[in-house]
């Protein structure tokens, strides 16, 4: 396997009342993204952090951020998140009434737009959009809630992402959400996943948040 693996661990398993040392913590363990999840209590049913939390961590890391807005309508959202400092914008398209015109919105603010994916979401509703879309986020559970378990069901999805934009002769950015750790990380990067993100995966393994994303990202091999 000599496909890059990026590890971008999730802050939802952090702990948030040390969150600058988690962040500092996990970035000299080796992380190379920084994943921040934005819920709203309706697109999901939980609620989480927002702007404040990311203008508070933005500072004090050299690490791109990648917001996951589990948010209805996440485009309203994008001018604030840049300017706040996100690097990634992942939207859902289950959010989202026009797809094309909330990718538009995270672009123009010079953001990266990526898109995501339910487990009920089949990969064929990016086809009509794979030219604008340059990363997709697959998830691995249903959103909402950090330290569930895996589905493999999901594995044959990102197969077939990798395959339409192969097809299409775009690149495409594979990204994991949900339940990735040591056991689950080899069938996703094996399937053509290349960001792995996890939380408890990586903020409570065992040996420490270093051997942690060590162990994950050389789960492929
Ligand atoms: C869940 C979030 C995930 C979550 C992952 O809705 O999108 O990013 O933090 O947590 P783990 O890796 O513990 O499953
Ligand atoms: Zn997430």
């Amino acid at each position: 396997m000599d496909r890059l693996i990026k590890i971008s661990p999730s802050l939802l398993a952090a702990d948030f009342a040390r969150l600058g040392e988690s962040v500092q913590a996990v970035e000299a363990a080796g992380a190379n993204e920084l994943h921040f999840d934005v819920m709203d209590g309706r697109f999901v049913p939980n609620l989480t952090v927002g702007i404040p939390v990311l203008e508070a961590i933005r500072p004090i890391t050299k690490l791109p951020i990648d917001i996951h807005m589990m948010v209805v309508e996440p485009g309203r959202f994008a001018r604030q998140f840049a300017d706040a400092g996100a690097d990634i914008f992942t939207m859902h398209v289950e959010a989202c009434d026009d797809l094309e015109a909330s990718l538009g919105d995270a672009r123009a603010t010079g953001m990266q737009a990526a898109v995501s994916l339910k487990p009920d979401t089949p990969a064929s509703v990016l086809q009509p959009v794979l030219p604008l879309v340059e990363r997709v986020l697959v998830m691995m559970v249903e959103p909402g809630f950090g330290g569930q378990s895996f589905m493999p069901e999901m594995l044959p999805k990102i197969t077939e992402l990798a395959d339409m934009a192969r097809a299409a002769g775009t690149e495409l950015e594979i990204a994991v959400d949900g339940g990735i750790k040591v056991d689950t990380a080899g069938g996703v990067i094996n399937a053509g996943a290349t960001t792995l993100i996890s939380g408890t995966g990586v903020f409570n393994y065992a040996e420490g948040m270093q051997a942690g994303i060590e162990a994950i990202r050389s789960a492929g091999n």
